[in-house]
């Protein structure tokens, strides 16, 4: 038997309680981490988890299905640490950086990408559950389009900021997400009360692209986006599915996601 308690220590959750009280309210919900046998498919021994986030991160690791059995504790660690929010905040930071450095035509057809789960919206507070441990146990839809359905997520801060730095610059914001189009209406106030308060268009999987791969579904609502005049000069996501394939963006933005793969 290996338990694994996930301890926390969350120095940095500031004053403000903003996006950072979600993350206090999982430090009292970790449970310890159950241990397993078969079914996770990785077997490897002497893994080294931050090696294998690192492959995961860069898509050398593709396709995978769970988080490896002795990486649970690390990965819970991760993301409810300082080093996840450390991350994101890189990667906003550069995102920051190179969207002040372009000029926009002005014409409202320059337009900022974002995908939705673990890039804007952060789904920590299910991810933390006992029964899903940090994606390191088997995907349940029904389970997870609940905790969606609840509206409760909370942003991710880094990206809230960059979003807050974009619309002054005069990008407009398109949300194109893989959850279907059923919860346009709790996915609106959801962001809405995460502090994502306008945008031009959010685009949700509809019935006609049930079935097609994210990077099939992302890539045609971009070329559709394109065919009517916009310019995609930035995109965010934190899947390689949201980044690549057709009229990716001029520039795109990786977040960490080391809890999940969708190609
Ligand atoms: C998935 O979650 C639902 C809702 O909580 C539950 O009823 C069902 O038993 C779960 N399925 C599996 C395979 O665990
Ligand atoms: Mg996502």
């Amino acid at each position: 038997m290996r338990l694994v308690v996930v301890f926390l220590f969350l120095a940095t959750v500031s004053a403000t309680c903003h996006a950072n009280c979600f993350i206090e309210q999982v430090v009292h919900q970790i449970h310890p981490l159950r241990p397993r046998s078969g079914a996770g498919g990785y077997r490897l021994e002497n893994i080294n988890c931050q090696s294998w986030r690192l492959a995961v991160e860069t898509k050398n690791i593709i396709n995978w299905k769970l988080v490896p059995e002795a990486c649970e504790g690390y990965i819970g660690h991760y993301m409810l640490g300082k080093q996840y929010r450390k991350d994101c905040e890189t990667v906003a930071n550069v995102a920051i950086e190179y969207a002040k450095s372009l000029t926009l035509a002005g014409d409202g057809k320059d337009i900022w990408v974002f995908d939705i789960d673990e890039t804007t919206l952060s789904n920590m507070p299910y991810y933390a559950r006992s029964d899903v441990q940090f994606g390191a146990l088997p995907y349940n839809d029904t389970k997870f389009n609940e905790w969606v359905a609840e509206g409760t997520a909370p942003p991710v801060p880094a990206s809230l900021r960059l979003y807050q730095t974009l619309l002054p610059l005069g990008f407009k914001i398109v949300f194109l997400t893989g959850t279907a189009e059923r919860f346009r209406a709790i996915r609106t106030s959801n962001l809405k009360a995460a502090g994502y308060h306008t945008w031009e268009k959010l685009i949700l999987k509809g019935e006609a692209d049930k079935g097609t791969t994210a990077l099939v579904y992302k890539s045609k609502k971009r070329t559709e986006l394109v065919n009517s005049g916009y310019r995609v000069l930035g995109n965010m996501g934190d899947q390689w599915s949201d980044i690549l394939g057709d009229n990716a963006g001029d520039r795109t933005f990786k977040v960490p996601d080391p809890m999940y793969y969708i190609g």
